[in-house]
């Protein structure tokens, strides 16, 4: 069985005193559990900070964004050996990335191939919006943003991918998707697509997080589905109380899905 990967997206939240608080009171909670894998992506600024304070903890530090250049003359961005320096991973395509400043599947592969190369785990996010959700269009969305995402990637290098379906209408909306909406994407959509590209096993073994309005109160009845295999969180990773009881409901969903298979 996968195991769960619950990641906090901070966003442009949280200054440096601010993060190192918020991890510090995160860590002797999360420590305590060890059969989820979890991480938190702060802001650039706050990202070594936060690194100091996770050496040695299972808890992974990332970045919400990366360019593909090594270095040169790109005002205002940050290379994958600058991430890979301080970081364990990197967030890349998120819709606020896509709508806000325009990337475009393009550049997500651009920036994917880059992290990977620079030995970064990534996590690539998909979902379509709400317009697009409401014209039947989220199965031709997915489809294509992991097409040409994902595009030329080796099987080899899947093993370093967590996708990342984030419905943009399910975003701090508070409006989550239901479990099982997301599971049908993830399971009937996400998944044939990651076999038909990289092999059952390998698909079988990727994990594909949702994300979209996650809170303590949901948060159970969406691990509890096949295909659900986490969260990435926005608001809720904002306040260690409610991140670690999402953390929690994964180790909960975890035990009692290996119980019931045992
Ligand atoms: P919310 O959990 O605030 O809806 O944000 C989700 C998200 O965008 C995580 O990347």
């Amino acid at each position: 069985m996968r195991k769960f990967f619950v990641a906090g997206n901070w966003k442009m939240n949280k200054t440096i005193a601010e993060s190192r608080a918020l991890v510090q009171a995160l860590l002797p909670d999360l420590e305590a559990i060890d059969n989820v894998d979890t991480a938190v992506c702060p802001s650039y600024l706050a990202v070594p900070a936060v690194a100091e304070l996770c050496l040695g903890a299972e808890l992974k530090v990332g970045a919400q964004n990366v360019h593909w250049e090594e270095s040169g003359a790109f005002t205002g961005a940050v290379s994958p050996q600058m991430v890979s320096e301080v970081c364990d991973l990197v967030i890349v395509g998120h819709s606020e990335r896509r709508q806000l400043f325009g990337e475009t599947d393009e550049t997500v592969n651009k920036r994917l191939k880059a992290g990977l190369a620079a030995g970064l785990e990534v996590i690539v996010c998909i979902g379509e919006t709400l317009e697009e959700n409401e014209a039947g269009q989220t199965e031709a969305v997915v489809t294509r943003q992991l097409g040409e995402g994902l595009a030329g990637i080796s099987e080899t290098q899947a093993a370093s991918i967590t996708i990342a379906y984030e419905p943009v209408w399910a975003i701090g909306t508070g409006r989550a998707a239901t479990p099982e909406d997301a599971n049908h994407v993830h399971k009937d959509v996400i998944r044939p697509l990651l076999k038909k590209q990289f092999g059952q096993s390998r698909a079988e073994a990727m994990r594909i997080q949702y994300g979209g309005s996650i809170k303590p109160d949901n948060a159970a009845e969406l691990f509890a589905m096949s295909d659900i295999d986490g969260g990435l969180v926005g608001g809720a990773s904002l306040k260690a109380d409610s991140f670690v009881a999402i953390v929690k409901a994964a180790s909960m969903v975890d035990i009692i899905k290996k119980e019931s298979e045992a």
